[in-house]
């Protein structure tokens, strides 16, 4: 009997040690890795690279941790940050009022825009054009958030952002909205398909992390501090983005 207690309680430990955020040795990182040039897999290697990966390995080396990816639906990226099992969000994440009810932001790294994606030929040459419309969206984004606004539209999610850019080069969909250096991805890799030059929205992005976790905001913020003043943030960013695109 003491022997099955026994196994009974380094069970449960196993599973709480699982379920908790990572020990301190770790920084944990949620993310979806659809996202070019922020977070993706690498066609080769299929490891997941990107700016993303690069300032929060570097943000690890800061706090003398090792990190840990964990890639998940876009939509789960937030709550497992909320609810401990992540310790950082890391994924193009933008800047939102209704999102710091939930959810502290470290200080910002980047700006960015939602942009409109469509057809060569498209009559939608202005955000205001899309009244109407069939519009795809990734799942949870703001993009998707913001195009729920729009008058009389349709709205089509979908899990990858590279989903709704094939539904829209086959002609299912009218337009996609989404983050512009993804846009610029995207498009690259279809032809046929072109960004309008007015932006939807502009957004600034930032690290997720947990509101009682005020530890570990200061000591990110401070990470990024020195990242920015070295130069090694325009050293990832450049490395993926060239300036004259
Ligand atoms: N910036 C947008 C947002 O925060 C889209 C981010 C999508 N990121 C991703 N890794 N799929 O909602």
């Amino acid at each position: 009997m003491k022997k099955f207690l026994c196994m009974v309680a380094s069970a449960l430990m196993v599973i709480s040690l699982a379920a908790c955020t990572s020990n301190k040795d770790e920084l944990v990182m949620a993310t979806n890795a659809e996202f070019p040039p922020y977070e993706y897999h690498d066609d080769e290697t299929q490891k997941i690279v990107g700016i993303d990966v690069e300032i929060c390995d570097a943000i690890a080396n800061e706090l003398g941790r090792k990190l840990v990816i964990e890639d998940m639906a876009f939509d789960s990226v937030l709550t497992s940050v909320q609810t401990g099992k992540a310790d950082i969000g890391a994924a193009g994440l933008t800047i939102t009022e209704d999102r710091l009810k939930n959810i502290n932001f470290s200080t910002p790294y980047a700006t960015a825009a939602q942009v409109i994606i469509v057809p060569e030929g498209s009559d939608i040459t202005t955000p205001d054009d899309l009244v109407g419309k069939k519009i795809g969206v990734q799942l949870g984004t703001t993009g998707d958030i913001y195009a729920e606004d729009i008058e009389d539209a349709t709205l089509e999610r979908y899990n990858k952002g590279f989903e709704a850019i094939q539904a829209l080069a086959q002609g299912k969909i009218d337009a996609v909205i989404i983050d512009n250096e993804p846009a610029k991805v995207f498009v690259s890799q279809n032809d046929g398909l072109y960004i309008i030059d007015e932006a939807f929205t502009y957004e600034e992005y930032a690290i997720a992390i947990a509101k009682d976790n005020d530890q570990l905001l200061n000591d990110v913020n401070a990470a990024i501090k020195k990242l920015k003043e070295s130069g090694k943030l325009d050293e990832i960013v450049n490395k993926y983005i060239s300036a004259d695109n």
